[in-house]
């Protein structure tokens, strides 16, 4: 089991909760924090949060996510909260901010 932890952002919410895999979006919007997004596949950019720590319990960047982050990203330690998938079956603790 993973802890998630989302710091609040400029107009989001903070949250922490426990999860074992799903995306990150699902997972923010189930604990009512405020990510932004538009597409929820992986091609606007909007969603993207910075992971401040933990980033080794997400499974690696999709082609797709790899992709978008080359035109939208902010560096290596950001990721896409609508198709960035929590690893399963393993246990640590992960905080992301939305970059809104
Ligand atoms: S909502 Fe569009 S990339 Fe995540």
């Amino acid at each position: 089991m993973i802890r998630v932890r989302v710091e609040a952002s400029t107009h989001g919410v903070a949250c922490e909760g426990e999860v074992d895999g799903g995306r990150l979006l699902d997972f923010a919007d189930e604990h009512r924090a405020a990510i932004s997004f538009s597409c929820r596949g992986g091609t606007c950019g909007t969603c993207r949060v910075r992971v401040l720590e933990g980033g080794a319990l997400l499974a690696p960047r999709s082609e797709r996510e790899s992709e978008t982050l080359a035109v939208v990203g902010d560096g290596p330690d950001v990721r896409l909260a609508c198709v960035a998938r929590v690893t399963r079956g393993v246990s640590g603790t992960l905080r992301i901010v939305a970059l809104d």
